[in-house]
């Protein structure tokens, strides 16, 4: 019995002290964040777009989450300056992501500003980058003989529109287009007592 007790109380003081540093510990640094002032919260159609985001699975691909210099190269491959706490000050959940299949997102609506070209590559991602290994989204879309009043025709690139059809945008698709739009951190950091790094 005696052995017993004493794996219960190691046990418990591992947990304790694992969940002070991974939990307690981080929320008391990061909770009195302010959001930086280039950052703009979302929009409805944004928000909206994130869930469509989220639902369809983007995240198992795409981090947002640029790295330090010293980490990785992320500055040269133009995803933009290493994130910092507050830049997620908007983003419940956030949306860090952990796997780099595709580039990372966090300033995609820098790199990428055009809408027509994000509908494209979302309906066939190979009409715009050949070896691309990116699903393609076609339920996002609708075919239909002809445009009615209001729809949001994609003009594809030439030999990937669908014969004697037009692809027409779902709201999902424009919303998730205003999402990657959107995501544009290139403001600078907000320096604060917890982003502040001695360098060299
Ligand atoms: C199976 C992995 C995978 C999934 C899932 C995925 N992507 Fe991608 N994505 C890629 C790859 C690889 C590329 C690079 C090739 C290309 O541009 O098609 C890419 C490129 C992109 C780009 C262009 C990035 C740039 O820097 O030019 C955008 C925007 C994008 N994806 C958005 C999305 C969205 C939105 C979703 C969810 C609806 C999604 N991706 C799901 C793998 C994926």
């Amino acid at each position: 019995m005696d052995d017993e007790l004493k794996l219960l109380g190691g046990a418990m003081t591992t947990l304790a002290l694992a969940a002070a540093a991974l939990v307690v510990v981080p929320h008391m640094q990061l909770s009195d964040g302010t959001p930086p002032p280039g950052l703009k919260p979302y929009t409805s159609a944004q928000l909206r777009g994130r869930e469509v985001y989220i639902a369809n699975g983007c995240i198992y691909c795409h981090s947002q989450q640029p790295r330090d210099k010293a980490q990785a190269p992320d500055d040269q491959r133009g995803w933009g300056r290493a994130s910092v706490a507050n830049d997620y000050f908007y983003d419940r959940p956030h949306l860090l992501g952990t796997m780099r299949t595709g580039p990372d997102l966090f300033n995609i609506g820098v790199r990428q500003p055009s809408a027509d070209w994000h509908l494209g590559h979302l309906y066939q991602p190979r009409a715009y980058v050949g070896a691309s290994i990116m699903p393609s989204y076609p339920f996002l879309f609708e075919l239909k003989d002809k445009p009615d009043p209001g729809d949001r025709v994609v003009t594809m690139p030439e030999g990937y529109n669908p014969a004697g059809k037009v692809v027409v945008a779902k709201q999902e698709a424009l919303d998730l287009v205003a999402y990657m739009q959107g995501l544009d951190h290139s403001y600078p950091a907000i320096e604060t007592k917890n982003t502040k790094r001695e360098r060299p």
